[in-house]
C-alpha cells in the first residue's frame, strides 16, 4: 500500500542563507571559485561518470569523458575477455591499478607490434582496459528498483533482481539516450574510450588541472597505436569506482604458488564461466559476495570445493547473506596460514598448505582468491601517502586521497576535495544518488549552490561522525540521511539562486526494497517507516541519539 507523498521539508544543513553569491575571497561564509569553471573532465564511463557527464553538458559545460575501456558501461560492460592476472602480492597502492605509462615528451605517438616488451598485443591491450570483473552467470544482488539509472526503464516484466546482460544494456541505452556513445556524432569531442589517464596534475602557477592521456588503437590485428597528449580542464570529476585493483592477501608463499601455477592460482576477477573448473577441486579464499555468488556458479561443476574463511564474527545481516549463500554442499576450512615452497617437479594437487589450526591439506586444482578489491588511482600521484593506515588521520602538508587502498578520504560529502573543490570524486552505488551527486557538482561548479568555507569543510569532515556515519546499505539512516542532506541542500540552494526542484527517492520504489529486503536479507530487515520517520521532520528534530550529519564519502551502497 503507498502512503502519501512525502514533502521534502527545507531545513538548514548549517549554511546559514545568505542572499547573495559569495564574492571576492575566501574568508566568507562559503566556499569562492578563483575563476568560472567551463571545461571539465570526467574521467571513468560507469554509471556514475555517465549521469555526472550528462547532467555537466545539461548545465552547460564543455565537458569531455575519458574510459579506459573500449565503450562505456564501467563494471557492467561484461565480456569474456580476461583482465591481466592480478598481482601476487599487491603491488603497492601507487601503481595499485595500473603502472602509468607517460613518455618524455608529449605529444607522442608509438607503434606497438607484437613481443614488443616480450608482451603480446592481446595482452598489451586488456592491460590498458582491464576487462571488468562480472562473470556470465552473474546477477545483481540488488533489485532492479535500486539498480536503475534515471529516465531509462528496464523492459516492464523484469526479474527483481538482473542478469548482467540487462544491467550492461540499460547503462548503454542511459548513454545513447545522453549522447555518450563513441559512435554519436554529437559526442565525438566530448567521448573519449580506450584512453586511460595516466596523470592528474594541477601545475603550481596554474589555475588548471592538467590530465595526461594515453589512448590505443589497433591498426588492423598486427599493430596497436598508442597516443599520448594532454589537456587542460578547469574543474576534474573522478568516477573510477572502487573495483579498478584487486587485493590478494600475502599469506607467506602465495606469490610462490602464483608463479609456478599461474593458469591454477587467480583473483575472481577473472572468473568467467563454470566450464573452466570441469570436474575439479576447487578452493575459495574468501566469505563474502564474490566467494559464495561464484560457489554457487560452480556447484554443479565441480568435484569438491572448500572456502577458507576467516575466524570473526558475522552477525551483520550483509555477511549473513553471504554465509547463506554460500552453495549446502561446501566444506569450510579456517584461514590458510601459509603455502608450502614449491619447486619445479611439484603439481599444483601434491603443494601443500597449512591452516591456521595446524592442519596441512593439498590436493586443490584450482585456487580462486575472492578477497576483493582495492581503491586505487594511479593518475593522483600527488595525492598518495601510503604510511597513513585505516582511519588514522595525521596532520599532514599535502591533503592525501588515497592512503592504504581501504577508502578514499580529505573528501567533503558533495563529493568535492576538500582543500581544492575544482576536483571532486564519486562514492558508492550510484543508482540511487548518481543524479543528485552530479547536481551538486555541476551547481557548485557554476554557482547555483554554494558550498561552505574550508574550515568548514574541515570541520564537517572531521566531525564526531566521521567514517561511521556516512555509510550503511540503501534504508539505513546513513544512507538516508546522505540522501536527504542532498537533497535539502540542493533544494535550498535552488530557492536562494535558482535552479529546478529534485526529488525524493520515488516512494514506490522504496517499498518495493523493503518488500526485496525482508525476504533476502533478513525478516523486519527494513521497514517503510525506517524511510517515512524523517519525512515531515525537520533534521533538528532527528532524534539526538542518532548522527544525522554527513560527512564523509563512505556509502556502500
Ligand atoms: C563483481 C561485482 C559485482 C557487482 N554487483 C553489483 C550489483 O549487483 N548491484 C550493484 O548495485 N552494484 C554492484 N557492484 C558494484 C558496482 O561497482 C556498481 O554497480 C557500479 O558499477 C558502480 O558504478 P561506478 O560508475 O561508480 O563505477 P564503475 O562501474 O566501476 O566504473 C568506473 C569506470 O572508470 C574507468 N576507469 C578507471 N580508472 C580509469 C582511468 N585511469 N582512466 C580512464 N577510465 C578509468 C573504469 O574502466 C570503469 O569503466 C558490483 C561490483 C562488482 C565488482
Ligand atoms: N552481484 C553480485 O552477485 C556480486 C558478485 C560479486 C561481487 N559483488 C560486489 O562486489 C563488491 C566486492 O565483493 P567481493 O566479494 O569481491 O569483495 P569483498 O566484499 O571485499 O570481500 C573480500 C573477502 O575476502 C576475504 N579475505 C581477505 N583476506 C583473506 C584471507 N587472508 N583469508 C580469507 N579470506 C580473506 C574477506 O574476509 P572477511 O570477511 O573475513 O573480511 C572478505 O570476505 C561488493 O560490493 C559486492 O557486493 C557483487
Ligand atoms: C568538434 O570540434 C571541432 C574542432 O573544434 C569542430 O570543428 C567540430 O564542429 C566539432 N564537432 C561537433 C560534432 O561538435
Ligand atoms: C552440491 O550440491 C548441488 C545441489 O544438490 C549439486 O548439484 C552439486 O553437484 C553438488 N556439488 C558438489 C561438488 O558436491
Ligand atoms: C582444522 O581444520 C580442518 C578443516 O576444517 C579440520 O578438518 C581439522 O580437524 C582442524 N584441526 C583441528 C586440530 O582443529
Ligand atoms: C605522509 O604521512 C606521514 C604521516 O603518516 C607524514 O609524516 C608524511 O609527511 C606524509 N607525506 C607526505 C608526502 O605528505
Ligand atoms: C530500521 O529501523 C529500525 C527501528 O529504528 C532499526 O532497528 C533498524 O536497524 C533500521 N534498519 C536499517 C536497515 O537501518
Amino acid at each position: 500500500m503507498l502512503s502519501k507523498v512525502p514533502v521534502v521539508v527545507a531545513f538548514s544543513v548549517g549554511l546559514a542563507a545568505a542572499a547573495q553569491l559569495p564574492l571576492g575571497g575566501n574568508d566568507g561564509p562559503y566556499h569562492h571559485f578563483e575563476s568560472q569553471i567551463k571545461r571539465v573532465a570526467v574521467i571513468g564511463a560507469g554509471p556514475a561518470g555517465l549521469q555526472h557527464a550528462a547532467v555537466l553538458r545539461e548545465n552547460g559545460f564543455e565537458v569531455r569523458l575519458f574510459e579506459r575501456a573500449p565503450g562505456p558501461r564501467g563494471n557492467w560492460l561484461s565480456t569474456s575477455e580476461l583482465p591481466v592476472s592480478a598481482d601476487f602480492p599487491d603491488r603497492r597502492i601507487e601503481d595499485g591499478a595500473y603502472v602509468p605509462d607517460i613518455p618524455h615528451k608529449l605529444p607522442h605517438s608509438h607503434v606497438y607490434h607484437t613481443g614488443d616488451d616480450g608482451l603480446s598485443l592481446n595482452v598489451r591491450w586488456r592491460e590498458q582496459w582491464n576487462p571488468s570483473p562480472v562473470w556470465e552467470h552473474l546477477t545483481s544482488n540488488s533489485p532492479s528498483s535500486i539498480t536503475k539509472l534515471p529516465e531509462v526503464d528496464y523492459p516492464p516484466d523484469h526479474t527483481w533482481t538482473l542478469s548482467n546482460q540487462e544491467i550492461r544494456r540499460h547503462v548503454r541505452q542511459y548513454a545513447a539516450y545522453k549522447g555518450l556513445l563513441a559512435d554519436d556524432e554529437e559526442a565525438r569531442n566530448i567521448t573519449s574510450y580506450s584512453t586511460r589517464v595516466e596523470r592528474l596534475q594541477k601545475p603550481e602557477d596554474s589555475s588548471r588541472w592538467t590530465l595526461t592521456l594515453r589512448r590505443l588503437r589497433w591498426h588492423g590485428a598486427a599493430a596497436i597505436c598508442a597516443d599520448w597528449w594532454t589537456e587542460e580542464f578547469d574543474a576534474v570529476l573522478v568516477a573510477t569506482g572502487d573495483y579498478d585493483s584487486t587485493h590478494t592477501p600475502n599469506i607467506p608463499g602465495v606469490p610462490e604458488w602464483a608463479e609456478r601455477f599461474p593458469t591454477h592460482v587467480f583473483h575472481s576477477r577473472e572468473y568467467r564461466h563454470p566450464s573452466s573448473l570441469q570436474g575439479n577441486d576447487v578452493l575459495i579464499i574468501g566469505a563474502s559476495v564474490s566467494a559464495s555468488e561464484i560457489s554457487r556458479d560452480i556447484a554443479p561443476h565441480v568435484r569438491s570445493f572448500s572456502v577458507s574463511v576467516r575466524d570473526r564474527e558475522r552477525s551483520s545481516a550483509y555477511d549473513q547473506r553471504n554465509i547463506r549463500r554460500f552453495a549446502a554442499n561446501i566444506t569450510r576450512i579456517p584461514e590458510i596460514r601459509r603455502f608450502y615452497p614449491v619447486d619445479d617437479s611439484t603439481s599444483v594437487r601434491d603443494a601443500k598448505l597449512e591452516l591456521i589450526n595446524g592442519t596441512i591439506i593439498s590436493g586443490f586444482d584450482q585456487i580462486i582468491f575472492a578477497t576483493g578489491f582495492r581503491r586505487s588511482n594511479p593518475f593522483l600521484a600527488g595525492f598518495h601517502n601510503s604510511t597513513i593506515k585505516g582511519d588514522e588521520n595525521p596532520d599532514v602538508d599535502v591533503a592525501p586521497i588515497i592512503t592504504d587502498g581501504t577508502h578514499i578520504r580529505s573528501v567533503h560529502w558533495t563529493g568535492h576535495y576538500i582543500p581544492d573543490p575544482t576536483l571532486a570524486f564519486t562514492a558508492g552505488r550510484p543508482w540511487t544518488v548518481g543524479t543528485l551527486a552530479a547536481l551538486a557538482v555541476a551547481r557548485t561548479w557554476s554557482g547555483k549552490a554554494r558550498l561552505p568555507n574550508l574550515q568548514k569543510r574541515w570541520e564537517q569532515y572531521n566531525g564526531p561522525q566521521r567514517n561511521t556515519f556516512f555509510s550503511g546499505l540503501f534504508g539505513s539512516l546513513g544512507h538516508q540521511a546522505y540522501h536527504r542532506q542532498l537533497i535539502v541542500w540542493l533544494n535550498n540552494e535552488a530557492l536562494e539562486l535558482g535552479g529546478r526542484l529534485v526529488d525524493q527517492f520515488p516512494l514506490r520504489k522504496r517499498e518495493e526494497f523493503v518488500y526485496y529486503a525482508n525476504l533476502e536479507w533478513t525478516e523486519n530487515y527494513v521497514t517503510s517507516a525506517n524511510f517515512s520517520r524523517y519525512d515531515d521532520t525537520p533534521r533538528s528534530e532527528w532524534g539526538k541519539e542518532e548522527k544525522t550529519l554527513a560527512t564523509d564519502l563512505h556509502i556502500d551502497w
